[in-house]
């Protein structure tokens, strides 16, 4: 460090809040700042003081607008530029010190390399800009099971995320005290303010953009974007692709999941967990609510994006949602597919790259049937249904705090989780896979995991339809190797007494005439019933090549005029299709190489084999 960056290191070390007493932190702080120049620190303490004048500013600053008080309170809608709008995996990096650690579905790049680019990049970047120092908690404050970073950023619309995503403030220095464990993230958009040059309302590097993880080191480095996943470093750097290899090395899992409860007219309460992958409904499925015949029954909110899961006493399997908000997709979601979504957004929301209505409100594909006569689109233009253009940007996002959440389940901050009595995974496949099978063992549960795959949509870019191998729908998240993840997986059905049971559904078949067989959303919650009663040992099954499946009797139809016809169309196997399916398992096995669980080959040998019965 030369004089003038030691003196940078010690102003900001200064500056500091008294609350904090960690040296590591002070010091990181302080190289920093050295090495990216801002012109002002400010620690942040989480106050709704602090929120406000960070959103007054931004009001100010173009980067924010007040939507109309009386239809939204404390709502405001964010564009972001039209070259950020998204997570870019390709731009995304797991920088292990051996690269068969980070395997063949990660771009890895030699953790030196990569540091001296870094370096290069983060030199006086937050020139003319404001620094932040955001301490957060992923799960509760103080909690055994939760982790904390720190993320340092330049971009007042990430602190503001930050505080409803989650528990972010001056109570993380009391947890760190003088010398706790923090996963330092440090972020810029990339775009130093030179010589007093203006501002973009939304600032990014449209050429360089790079989301780095040091695995080994716990760190985290995101430059040149500014937008979700890519810059809110608790969500999936921090609590899925830290928290994975974190998880390898201490026996328990960060996975891709929602966490809902599941309670019976009897008051009977169970706790699931589902895996899909982007576009798959996770957001619907963790709001479910039941339908006609079933309103006994009641489904509640813990988390929609994100579970850690470890061995409790118990001999169960214990999951927390580390989040405190959701940053889900807006369009689509309506009165219709989520109510519930649609209450929680009433009021206190950030609105991202959504349409804004002429009297002062949002609106996005999906949200009525009939849109507006007038919008102005995500990008600030004038639109009119017809114009050949969407209103809103198909990965417009809300984000908004889990507490505005009307089915926000009791115990969503229990320190100490919930068990889970299932694990539920689901994919788009149009045909292959029935509405919903039920493993025979952990082992088998893990092969159904391993060889998900789900047919892309246009919202994802890329050709539609194509089945892309999504195992666990932790491809874009994993933070190593693949199969030492899912060996990782295998491994972890030992460690406890009562593992849940894995299930594996389908929402999305679709009959000969190409529209889908099987209504989904609240009727879901069949699927839901016939699941826990499976746990609770009282449903019926017969057993197929793929498991346990519910013959049309097993499940409950009250309310319901849904033919054994048609039920067949949704769970019917095809073994044409299974053959091409099982070659391209193989496909995706090939790729993990020598990694591939010796376990998971066994179990592929036996559904061949079944199948060619
Ligand atoms: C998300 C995703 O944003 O999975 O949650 O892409
Ligand atoms: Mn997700």
């Amino acid at each position: 460090m030369n004089s003038v960056e030691s003196l940078s290191a010690l102003a900001a070390s200064i500056e500091a809040p008294t609350g904090v007493r960690h040296a590591r932190l002070l010091r990181w702080v302080g190289e920093i700042a050295a090495l990216t120049r801002p012109s002002r620190i400010v620690w942040c303490d989480g106050s709704a003081a602090e929120y406000e004048r960070l959103c007054d500013a931004m009001l100010s600053s173009g980067t924010l607008h007040r939507l109309d008080p009386a239809r939204r309170p404390g709502c405001f809608l964010a564009r972001s530029d039209p070259s950020d709008v998204a997570r870019v995996e390709d731009r995304t990096f797991i920088c292990s010190a051996r690269e068969e650690d980070a395997g063949p579905t990660n771009n890895w790049v030699d953790p030196r390399e990569m540091r001296q680019t870094l370096q290069r990049l983060f030199d006086g970047c937050m020139r003319g800009r404001t620094m932040y120092v955001v301490p957060f908690s992923m799960g509760p404050l103080g909690s055994p099971i939760a982790h904390i970073g720190v993320e340092i950023t330049d971009s007042p619309y990430v602190v503001a995320s930050m505080r409803i995503m989650t528990r972010m403030g001056a109570r993380v220095y009391d947890v760190l005290g003088e010398s706790g464990n923090f996963v330092p993230c440090v972020h810029s958009v990339g775009v130093p303010l030179t010589d007093g040059a203006a501002d973009a309302p939304w600032p990014c590097n449209p050429k360089n953009k790079y989301i780095v993880h040091f695995p080994e080191a716990r760190e985290i480095w995101s430059f040149g974007s500014g937008y979700g996943g890519n810059a809110l470093l608790g969500k999936k750097c921090l609590a899925l692709r830290i928290a994975s290899v974190m998880g390898r090395d201490e026996g328990w899992l960060a996975e891709h999941m929602l966490i809902i409860g599941v309670t019976s007219p009897a008051g009977e309460k169970r706790y699931v967990a589902a895996a899909f992958p982007s576009a798959c409904g996770k957001t619907n499925f963790a709001m479910l609510i039941p339908p006609a015949g079933f309103e006994a029954w009641q489904v509640t909110t813990i988390g929609d994006d994100i579970a850690w899961i470890k061995p409790a006493d118990d001999g169960t399997f214990h999951a927390i949602n580390p989040e405190a908000g959701y940053f889900g997709v807006a369009p689509g979601t309506s009165y219709e597919s989520n109510p519930i979504a649609m209450e929680t957004l009433r009021a206190n929301v950030i609105f991202t790259n959504v349409a804004l209505t002429d009297d002062n409100d949002v609106w996005w594909e999906g949200m009525t049937a009939t849109p507006p006569a007038h919008l102005t689109d995500w990008q600030g233009r004038s639109w009119t249904p017809g114009c050949g253009r969407p209103a809103a940007h198909p990965n417009a996002r809300f984000t908004v705090s889990a507490t505005q959440c009307p089915s926000l389940d009791p115990q969503w901050d229990n320190p100490a989780g919930v068990p889970l009595s299932a694990l539920v995974f689901g994919a788009r496949r149009s045909d292959t896979m029935p509405l919903v099978s039920e493993a025979r063992s952990w082992d088998e549960g893990v092969y159904k995991a391993a060889t998900m795959g789900s047919e892309t949509t246009a919202a994802a870019g890329g050709a539609v339809g194509e089945v892309r191998r999504d195992p666990f729908a932790m491809l874009p998240f994993c933070g190593y190797h693949m199969g030492d993840y899912i060996q990782h997986w295998l491994d972890m059905g030992s460690r406890v007494a009562h593992p849940p049971r894995i299930f594996s559904v389908n929402w999305f078949r679709k009959g000969d005439d190409g529209r889908f067989v099987w209504p989904g959303f609240g009727q879901n919650m069949r699927v839901l019933k016939w699941i826990f009663e499976r746990c609770a040992d009282r449903a019926d099954a017969a057993e197929t090549p793929l498991g346990y499946v519910p013959r049309y009797d097993d499940f409950d139809w009250n309310g319901f005029d849904f033919g054994p016809r048609r039920f067949s169309s949704v769970m019917h196997v095809d073994v044409g299709q299974w053959e091409q399916e099982l070659s391209s398992h193989d496909a995706f096995f090939e790729r993990l190489g020598a990694k591939r669980p010796r376990i998971l080959m066994n179990e592929r040998d036996r559904l061949a084999g079944r199948m060619a019965m």
